[in-house]
């Protein structure tokens, strides 16, 4: 499998690859824990992964998918002239390396991934609003709000909000916001942020039942 390279933290022993299966037992990086079948299923087509490795372990991963749209979502594509979008899944360092630039790198290099491998022209994630670490950090690599998503997550039987953040990819493809188009898009923020809210008992169910069906099904 090829290495990506990494302009970042050159000159360390750090390394920038995907993820391999051996990998998945290692990854256990972050405050929400998913199971194997979650890092199986991004070893898939459609999927993009960057681990930063540092004497043979796994010390941060970044992962990214195209962006499934809703009805919303593309109508809102349509109105700011985009057609190709990625989401990041995950990203986190191992505790003990955290604020050494290695967050920075994967993020870094997990946009360059799906721009260039992608062709992607943007990246959007959803990250608990209480999370000020990690809003922080994304705010300061250029992620923007969209909106505040009421109730988004559900760890260990609470519910959180989320901000959904998103990065435009490169200068070219940012979009030109004229007044009419800065207006509708504003509309279908709304839009988007009222569905959200009205669809999220049923959309939880749906997710809780593919989790359940996926995890009874064989490997
Ligand atoms: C968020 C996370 C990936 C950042 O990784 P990192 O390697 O520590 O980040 P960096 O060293 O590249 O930090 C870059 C900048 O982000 C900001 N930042 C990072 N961690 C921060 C913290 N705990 N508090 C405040 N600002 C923080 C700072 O501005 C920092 O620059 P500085 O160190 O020069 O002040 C890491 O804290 C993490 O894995 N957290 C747990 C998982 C998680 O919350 N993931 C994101 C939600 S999906």
């Amino acid at each position: 499998m090829e290495d990506i390279e990494s302009d970042a933290l050159l000159g360390s022993d750090i390394i920038f690859r995907p993820i391999q299966l051996a990998d998945i037992p290692e990854i256990h990086l972050f405050p929400v824990t998913y199971g194997d079948s979650f890092y199986k299923r991004l070893l898939k087509p459609g999927f993009f992964t960057v681990a930063a490795i540092s004497k043979g372990q796994v010390i941060g991963v970044a992962t990214a998918r195209y962006e499934q749209r809703s009805y919303f979502d593309k109508a809102l594509s349509y109105v700011i002239q985009r057609n190709r979008h990625s989401y990041l899944c995950t990203l986190g360092v191992r505790q003990d390396f955290r604020r050494k630039g290695i967050g920075s790198a994967l993020l870094q290099e997990i946009c360059r991934v799906v721009a260039k491998r992608g062709r992607c022209h943007s990246i959007a994630l959803h990250v608990k609003t209480e999370n000020r670490a990690a809003v922080d950090f994304y705010e300061k690599h250029g992620f923007i709000r969209l909106c505040r998503e009421y109730q988004f997550y559900e760890i260990r039987n609470q519910l959180w909000d989320a901000f959904h953040l998103i990065k435009y990819l490169d200068d070219i493809n940012r979009p030109h916001m004229s007044p009419l188009s800065l207006m509708l898009s504003s509309f279908f923020i709304m839009i988007i942020t009222i569905w959200s809210t009205l669809t999220f008992v049923p959309r939880r169910l749906y997710s809780r039942v593919q989790y359940l069906l996926e995890e009874e099904l064989p490997t």
